[in-house]
């Protein structure tokens, strides 16, 4: 696969890969306090380069069909965020996640690119079940959670430093086979 190739397509909305070539963009979006208030907080760019590598371009050979890509608006090519699914970091959970630069907010991006992602988890990928975490003040990714349909069951709390500081998340997940019997 070419790194330019969108792999998945919503009626809006294209995925394809990272590469280094995406190392300013990224770390934009992880310079702006509001899109990383609930994702770990800012980063710099060596820290963004340290991600790009481990938890995104290396990671898609080691684990293959799972990844952070790039979410683009279809009509211009322009990046406008990244949607994932990836192992929850010192765990084997896969939770699905996104994060979206402040100009594509509230028009229903995150949703639409996330619900096409449970079916390709679910349908292609054969995975059993998916989990979704945020921030107890997270309220609006809370409702891109439920939306995209899975159920929240209670909070979690993680060892791992990425997720350590903010205390216990919203712990949501859901099975193949009832999200599946539902659509
Ligand atoms: C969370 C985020 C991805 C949402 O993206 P989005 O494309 O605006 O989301 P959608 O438009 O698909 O849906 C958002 C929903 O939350 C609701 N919402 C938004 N802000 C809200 C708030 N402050 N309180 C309650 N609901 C809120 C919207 O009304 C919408 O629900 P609706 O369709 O029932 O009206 C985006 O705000 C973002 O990138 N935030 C920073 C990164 C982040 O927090 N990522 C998630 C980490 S867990």
């Amino acid at each position: 696969m070419r790194p330019d190739d969108c792999w998945l397509t919503t009626e809006r909305l294209a995925l394809r890969r990272m590469t280094y070539d995406d190392l300013d963009w990224l770390a934009t979006l992880y310079s702006d306090e509001e899109v990383t208030r609930y994702l770990g907080g800012l980063k710099t760019c060596d820290q963004v380069e340290d991600m790009l590598r481990t938890r995104v371009i290396d990671y898609y050979d080691a684990n293959p069909g799972l990844g952070m890509w790039m979410t683009l608006d279809r009509a211009t090519k322009a990046p406008i965020g990244f949607h994932l699914i990836n192992n929850i970091q010192g765990e084997t959970i896969i939770q699905i996640g996104y994060g979206l630069a402040k100009p594509a907010w509230g028009r229903g991006y995150a949703t639409e690119m996330a619900s096409a992602l449970m079916r390709y988890a679910f349908e292609d990928l054969k995975l059993p079940r998916l989990a979704g975490m945020a921030s107890l003040p997270n309220v609006a990714s809370q409702r891109v959670l439920e939306k995209i349909g899975l159920e929240r069951r209670g909070e979690r709390s993680f060892p791992h430093p990425a997720y350590a500081a903010g205390g216990p998340l919203a712990w949501f997940e859901r099975e193949a086979d009832a999200w599946l019997a539902e659509r």
